[in-house]
């Protein structure tokens, strides 16, 4: 029973709340070139949502626009019930919303550790000034940052590693820290975008089972940009299909996949 306010269960028990965020009639245009043309959706709390769609289709963008980084040209963006303002980039900081990227940026020659305490600068009071005239009250705060982080760590399983430079670690790992991260900066809304491309079997299983205990544990709600079909069948609530950025489809998955529109832009063609 999915009700517009009150949420629902999931077939596997994980409970959707209301509605988080709403796109409405959002239009992109970098030039001449329209990235997303009217589109609309809503995304619930708790909730993994996909996007999918061929190269080009507009889903980065998407993201972006979700995110706060791009203004759309129309079309308003509603969070947690009220019109979003056009904002300054340490505004967007702010907002609960952290996200991965398609191409890695990660500081390479820091280590892991050191990279995913990058991903708390939003939520850090203390400014380098106060950091000086109040250096008890700055310790104690950097001290509550590395046992967030820590627990983090511990969760995705990379201590091992919290010591190694990022540049020396394999394609999956990086991933992974990048995802460590964006949850140390305890988002409300988490957006990854292609989590998985480029890697092995074994590297997406596990990067499909810590999203799904992310989700799980914390009550995160993701949105997911991803090619594997599979893996969106598996993992997502709902997903939306774009494509030359058009919205052309927007269900549960097994909807989805048997929508005709869905079927002959996208699914019937072979994706990596
Ligand atoms: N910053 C930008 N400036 C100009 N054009 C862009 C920019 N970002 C994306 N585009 C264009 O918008 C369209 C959608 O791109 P994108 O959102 O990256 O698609 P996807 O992530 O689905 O592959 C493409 O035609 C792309 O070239
Ligand atoms: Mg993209």
């Amino acid at each position: 029973m999915k009700d517009m306010v009150e949420g629902y269960t999931t077939p596997d028990g994980r409970q959707i709340g209301g509605v988080l965020m709403e796109l409405k009639n959002i239009t992109l245009r970098f030039g001449g070139v329209v990235a997303i043309k009217d589109i609309s959706f809503d995304i619930r709390e708790g909730e993994i949502r996909a996007i999918i769609g061929p190269n080009g289709a507009g889903k980065s963008s998407m993201l972006n626009v979700i995110s706060g980084f791009y203004v759309p040209t129309e079309g308003e963006v509603w969070f947690h019930g009220q019109k979003r303002p056009a904002m300054r980039p340490y505004q967007v900081a702010r907002l609960g919303i952290a996200r991965t990227f398609q191409n890695i940026a990660l500081f390479d020659g820091m280590s892991v550790l050191d990279n995913i305490m990058t991903g708390r600068l939003t939520l850090m009071k203390s400014g380098l000034l106060t950091q000086a005239m109040w250096w008890g009250k700055a310790a104690a705060e950097e001290d509550e940052h590395r046992e967030k982080v820590e627990k983090i760590i511990d969760f995705l399983e990379i201590q091992n590693i919290r010591k190694t430079p990022v540049g020396r670690l394999p394609y999956g790992l990086k991933k992974r820290v990048e995802l460590a991260r964006a949850l140390a900066a305890e988002p409300k809304i988490l957006l990854l975008d292609e989590p998985m491309a480029g890697m092995n079997v074994e590297e997406k299983e596990d990067m499909c089972r810590f999203i799904l205990d992310v989700n799980d544990e914390f009550g995160t709600t993701t949105v997911l940009i991803e090619h594997d079909m599979g893996v969106v069948m598996d993992l997502s609530d709902r997903v939306v299909v774009m494509d030359y950025g058009r919205k052309i489809g927007d269900g549960p998955p097994d909807e989805v996949r048997n929508n005709q529109d869905v079927i002959d832009a996208y699914l019937g063609v072979a994706h990596e």
